[in-house]
């Protein structure tokens, strides 16, 4: 763990980030997003709460077992199958620690756990010695913190060391807090519970004021040694604390922190783009560290100033985030090894067989298009070797369209358990009507959420890349679709969706029945 100087990063992506409204990632996409934060050094990765569904827990024991390097953690309420199914998930793992929470706050107490501080209390005596009976390592999280009283939580965390946590955790689960308020609520924490050496603080904060980053390094300067959050700041509605402006935070203020981190801060523009690729949010350019933009200097004066001297308007160098082009052309003439290497650099690592997929399917669009981009490359191992192949998917077979004074007809074929399915519709667009055709075939009507359409690259010659978010009876799922034809795109991404659907009902247990 973190030494005095030293800032551990603890990554929440898979968990707390995939809570993000719209957003699902299948087994094979939470697989590589791990493997690359463990490339990222990532001191500990949050994989899942295997209470939560079979699926969650598969994933969490699948991290385990695969991804070498970082701790591998799982989330438990503050109940014994929650921290039994924790436990049993990371039996792999090399490093594991089990992530117990219960809220504390007087709100939390009265109306979502109807419990009294007594009985929180009592919850935290049982639950953490249970947790650390099964695992080496515990942390404790108190949720909503930041709105608790100091007296009582100071109790419950003096019980939760007491009990065998060595982590613990000062939420602010509503992104509440403001920086100096915080740093002080942490200090007054950190004094009063007054733990042995070897505990080490956290803090976990949640961007509703836009403030994530600004709390957590006020913690830093509080004391805490433990940050936790996620890449690109994903996470339900304003976000999470964006890892990756906390560490640069950290790294280029070294002055007035005096802390190291153990992050390779230079795979982070590769684990931000993998991230966005593979949950469809994208990333604003105007982001920091990881933007397009973000080491882009339009204006001339600023021009001129950078090159006479980069410091003048620059605080970070764009090979520090792993920002500068890396340009290694890939076309009909490179070999699989040459494409491996260079997928890796993209932060994808296949398995031989998911490679030799990807190597074909990279050949063929060679053969298809003269200029193949990074972003083909990213969306066509994205979309061809990631994703699921549920049972009964439905695939696209055919696709055909056509303009009538009363809106667009579209004309669909889906491929399912071998069998062709034709129908059509007539919407207000292809796209619509070809959802609508998908609709009629599939016998189910789920409801759009997202829909979002980028390009593969700035070339009149990409591709288009869209994502759909679907929800259908309390369930929601996320699809992706890459084509030429843009059209042809969003329709391959319904269909996604509603494979996912099927997926993410199954892993819940809810049958999904025709309309
Ligand atoms: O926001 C929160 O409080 C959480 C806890 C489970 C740590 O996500
Ligand atoms: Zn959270």
């Amino acid at each position: 763990m973190a030494g005095d100087d030293m800032v551990a990063f603890f990554d929440t992506t898979l968990r707390d980030g995939e809570q993000a409204a719209g957003v699902n990632l299948n087994p094979a996409e939470k697989l590589q997003i791990a493997r690359q934060l463990a490339a990222l050094r990532i001191d500990v990765i949050e994989a899942g709460f295997p209470a939560a569904s079979p699926g969650d827990f598969d994933c969490v024991e699948t991290i385990a077992r695969e991804v070498a390097g970082p701790t591998i953690c799982a989330l438990a309420r503050a109940r014994e199958d929650d921290i039994r199914a924790a436990a049993d998930s990371l039996q792999p793992a090399e490093k594991s620690r089990i992530h117990v929470f219960i809220a504390t706050s007087p709100i939390h107490l009265k109306h979502k756990l109807r419990m009294t501080p007594g009985q929180v209390l009592a919850e935290v005596e049982r639950a953490v010695p249970f947790a650390r009976s099964l695992a080496r390592e515990v942390e404790f999280s108190a949720e909503d913190a930041s709105r608790s009283e100091p007296e009582f939580l100071i109790k419950v965390f003096r019980a939760a060391v007491a009990g065998g946590a060595t982590v613990i955790n000062i939420p602010d689960t509503v992104g509440y807090a403001m920086p100096g308020e915080f740093a002080r609520f942490v200090r007054t924490i950190i004094d009063g519970a007054a733990a042995p050496d070897g505990v080490v603080y956290s803090v976990h904060c949640h961007n509703d004021l836009g403030l994530a980053v600004a709390n957590s390094l006020a913690a830093v300067g509080a004391g805490v040694r433990q940050i936790e959050g996620t890449i690109n700041g994903l996470g339900e509605r304003g976000g999470n604390a964006s890892l990756e402006e906390v560490a640069m935070g950290l790294r280029t203020r070294r002055d007035i922190y005096g802390v190291n981190v153990r992050m390779d801060t230079s795979k982070l523009v590769t684990t931000s783009r993998l991230v966005s690729r593979l949950t469809g949010v994208v990333v604003p350019p105007n982001k920091p560290i990881v933007g397009a933009n973000a080491f882009a200097h339009e204006a001339g004066i600023h021009q001129h100033g950078v090159l006479a001297n980069r410091e003048t308007y620059e605080i970070m160098r764009a090979e520090d985030v792993g920002a500068e082009a890396a340009v290694l052309v890939l076309g009909k003439h490179s070999g699989r090894h040459a494409f491996k290497g260079h997928l890796e650099s993209l932060g994808y690592r296949l398995t031989r067989e998911q490679l030799d997929k990807a190597f074909m399917s990279f050949k063929r669009l060679c053969d298809a298009k003269k200029d193949v981009s990074d972003g083909d490359i990213e969306a066509l191992v994205a979309d061809e070797v990631l994703s699921v192949a549920p049972e009964h998917r439905y695939d696209l077979k055919r696709l055909e369209y056509e303009t009538h004074p009363v809106g667009v007809l579209s004309l669909v074929t889906l491929e399912h358990g071998g069998k062709e399915l034709s129908d059509s519709a007539i919407g207000n667009g292809p796209i619509d009507a070809a959802c609508l055709a998908v609709r009629r075939i599939i016998g189910i009507k789920p409801e759009l959420h997202t829909f979002t359409v980028t390009a593969t690259s700035a070339r009149t010659s990409a591709q288009g890349e869209t994502h759909m978010g679907v929800g259908y009876k309390g369930i929601a799922a996320s699809g992706r679709g890459v084509s030429t034809d843009v059209v042809e795109a969003s329709v391959k991404a319904f269909i996604n969706a509603v494979n996912n659907l099927y997926v993410v009902a199954a892993a819940k247990g809810v049958k999904i029945n025709g309309d």
